[in-house]
């Protein structure tokens, strides 16, 4: 009988690569968690053979129990940045209890890598939105591979970012120059092309044999911002430069607002929340100092068509550096503003 994957967070920038890949033949019956099953996104999504919208809001334990009715199998991606690392990391477990509770077979969660962890606890790697869901992995690889079937696909930054967050700017002094700008002094940051991020996700959930128990950490490729500018001059025939610049430096660029808090969805006086400063301060001090690591050998394996560069990645979506929206969450919150 052909199986029901619920998958949440499947609208956002994370998620519809993996309802793609899941959707590529009539395998699945996946069922797509969204708050508003009206918008472009939900509604392109479910003009996907196979996909159906359910309405509700994530984070509400009588929807929850509505969606995984004669749900088999489920795909986790909470959003961090909505509800903050306290909430992530309830969810997360919470999720997970719900699956056991009703039998789910096969629990597939999104995580992140645990800076703080990795770097002994120093506080310089204190990141909410890493920490959050790294705590949630710690909590699922605890847990027995019997009876439901737990997989973790550990992820890092978009490499579609490189046209919205990470993007490059003209040197205002020689516009014919691009520059990536991060504070990341000489560190290599692995970066994850979105649709080989789907096909793990599906290779997760057709191989629940081999990916049961397995805490997979992915990406395209870890990459210096000086090869990464080097990369796009060579792709593009563009100048291009790296530019590093310290913390400080970094939040008066106006990429973020270093003063808001981590969590839009949630109460901003709940104390436990960090701000975009002592956030972002973690996740590039985790970057910077190469805590992280991933088996590149193994992903071959699993994904033998993967791309395996920024380089070719760049050539296969004819990256140019210019803007291009990504993050669903933006793209509402510029609506509304
Ligand atoms: N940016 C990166 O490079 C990166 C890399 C790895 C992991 N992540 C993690 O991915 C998560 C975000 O997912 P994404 O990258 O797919 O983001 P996104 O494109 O902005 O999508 C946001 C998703 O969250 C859902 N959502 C549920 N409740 C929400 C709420 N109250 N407010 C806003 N959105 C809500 C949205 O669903 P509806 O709007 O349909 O309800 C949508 O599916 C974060 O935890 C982040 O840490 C990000």
């Amino acid at each position: 009988m052909k199986k029901t994957i619920l998958v949440i967070g499947g609208t956002g920038a994370q998620g519809v690569p993996v309802v793609e890949a899941l959707a590529t033949d009539s395998k699945y019956d996946i069922r797509v968690l969204t708050r508003n099953a009206s918008s472009n996104d939900a509604q392109q999504l479910g003009s996907l053979p196979g996909v159906s919208m359910f309405e509700g809001n994530t984070y509400d334990e009588n929807t929850l129990r509505q969606a995984f009715k004669n749900t088999d199998c489920v795909f986790v991606n909470t959003n961090g940045f909505a509800i903050g690392e306290k909430s992530e990391i309830y969810w997360g477990i919470r999720l997970y209890e719900l699956s056991r509770e009703h039998k789910i077979e096969h629990f597939v969660y999104a995580g992140l890598e645990y800076g703080t962890k990795l770097g002994n606890f120093n506080s310089k790697y204190r990141c909410g939105h890493l920490d959050g869901k790294g705590k949630v992995v710690q909590f699922i690889s605890a847990q027995p591979t019997s009876p439901m079937a737990w997989s973790v696909l550990t992820s890092c930054m978009y490499m579609e970012a490189l046209s919205e967050f990470l993007r490059p700017f003209p040197d205002p002094e020689n516009p014919g120059t691009m520059v990536f700008t991060a504070p990341l002094g000489g560190g290599k940051c692995p970066l994850i092309y979105l649709e080989d991020y789907g096909a793990y996700a599906r290779w997760m959930f057709d191989r629940p044999a081999q990916s049961n128990g397995l805490e997979l950490h992915v990406a395209t490729e870890d990459i210096s911002w000086k090869n990464l500018a080097h990369a796009f001059t060579e792709v593009t025939g563009q100048k291009a430069v790296y530019k590093d610049v310290t913390l400080d430096e970094y939040f008066k660029l106006g990429i973020l607002d270093p003063t808001v808090k981590v969590g839009h969805s949630t109460d901003s006086t709940d104390s436990t929340l960090l701000t975009y400063r002592e956030n972002f301060t973690g996740f590039w001090n985790t970057w910077k100092d190469n805590l992280t690591q991933r088996d590149y050998q193994l992903l071959d394996t699993i994904l033998p068509t993967r791309v395996k560069s920024v380089k070719e990645w760049m050539r296969r979506t004819g990256y140019n550096g210019k803007p291009r929206s990504l993050l669903k969450d933006y793209r509402d919150r510029a609506a509304k503003a």
